[in-house]
């Protein structure tokens, strides 16, 4: 059998660059080299696009051996993927040499975090090129980015979501009075602001008063245009993984118990360091009704937001009345070895081997279906 050629694109200009070179990594270390040819391509804080042999470079000694030996000693030279479907695959980008020619791709799999990774824009350049891709297409991707556009959609699709109000920066700065007046009577305290189109925490911040409040929103307008304010809950957070296109499967639930209830929130070194303050358990010690019933609403909110491959649906399961609500989508989650979406599918019988077997064949699919439309008149 004709091994499949993925191109595994990987670092990123994203805050999540780290995190990327971990699930990059992982996934790496779980592709079975008999059915795979793996072409590594990272993009560097910067944005540049380092070439296979440079982006092999990155992973340790033991993943590199997993790699084909031509890529990883092959030529360090400059390659794009052009939005032009006559040169799908890698093109080199200095011209003239034989090595130039494109290097076909059979499908690619972005494995990038945030900015510029999970917000459509590369899943955009993916299209253009008319090569298949892993996981969400440009509307669900930029939508599962937005927490203002998600909610929109999940509200559409009658999932309950808490009680939040957003705002933009220009407001903000034109009458900074008016805005937190607005947020202090619409929403209160304690409430979570948070830059509508950003991950891993990063420019969120609690407030519990006016003052913390101005100083919550001065930190999030830093990082984005768009302000989100939610009410703070006080939830367990429990976290569904969710694999398919048109017809999504959900694994088990899985919870982040939080042993030091002095963190405020769960922030990125407490999801992916090894602080000790928490530990990710599979499965959430819930009834049968309510895992059910967070399985259905992980598909649902897929749905809703036109998913496909693959996508980890975090919920707040509230202390005080028990009510669950969905908190967010997230539509590259992390695959590195403490990630919550490999662990899911591995207690709900599904190995990470088999997951990305599955999520490839998922590319195809949509590839394929995609290609049914017709586009001219
Ligand atoms: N409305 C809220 N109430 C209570 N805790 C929250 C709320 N929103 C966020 N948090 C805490 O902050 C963390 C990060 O927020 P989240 O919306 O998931 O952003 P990110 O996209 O950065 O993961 C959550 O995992 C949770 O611990
Ligand atoms: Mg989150």
């Amino acid at each position: 059998m004709k091994k499949i050629r993925v191109g595994l694109i990987f670092g990123g200009r994203s805050g999540e660059h780290e995190v990327s070179l971990r699930s990059a990594r992982a996934v790496v270390d779980a592709m079975d080299p008999k059915k795979y040819t793996v072409v590594p391509v990272a993009i560097n804080k910067q944005g540049q696009w380092l070439s296979p042999a440079e982006a092999a470079a990155l992973f340790p000694v033991e993943s590199q051996r997993r790699l084909p030996e031509e890529i990883v000693s092959g030529p360090r030279q400059d390659v794009a993927i052009l939005g032009d479907p006559s040169r799908p695959g890698l093109v080199a980008l200095d011209g003239g040499s034989e090595s130039s020619q494109a290097k076909a791709l059979d499908v690619i799999f972005p494995v990038l975090h945030g900015t510029y990774g999970e917000d459509g824009t590369i899943q955009g350049l993916l299209e253009m090129a008319g090569v298949p891709y892993v996981g969400c297409g440009v509307l669900a991707s930029s939508c599962g980015m937005d927490k203002v556009a998600m909610k929109s959609l999940f509200r559409d699709a009658g999932l309950p979501i808490c009680k939040y109000m957003w705002f933009l920066r220009a407001e903000w700065e034109h009458d900074r009075e008016l805005i937190s007046r607005r947020v202090v009577r619409q929403i209160g305290f304690p409430c979570f602001v948070k830059p509508a189109n950003l991950g891993s925490s990063v420019g969120i911040s609690k407030a519990s008063d006016r003052q913390t409040l101005d100083k919550a929103i001065d930190l999030a307008t830093r990082y984005d245009r768009k302000v989100i304010v939610e009410e703070g809950l006080n939830a367990r957070e429990i976290e569904c993984a969710v694999i398919g296109n048109d017809e999504p499967e959900a694994s088990l639930p899985g919870e982040y118990v939080v042993y030091d209830s002095q963190a405020a929130f769960l922030d990125y070194t407490e999801k992916y360091g090894s602080t000790g303050h928490v530990e990710f358990v599979v499965p959430a010690p819930l009834s049968k009704r309510v895992t059910a019933r967070i399985q259905s609403m992980a598909k649902r909110a897929f749905q809703s937001i036109d998913g496909a491959g693959f996508a980890r649906v975090d919920f707040f399961l509230r202390r005080d009345n028990n009510e669950l609500l969905i908190n967010e989508l997230n539509t590259i989650p992390g695959l590195t070895e403490v990630s919550g979406y490999p662990k899911m599918w591995a207690a709900s019988g599904l190995q990470f081997s088999q997951v990305i077997d599955r999520l490839i064949e998922l590319a195809f699919e949509r590839h394929r279906d995609k290609s049914r439309n017709e586009t001219s008149l």
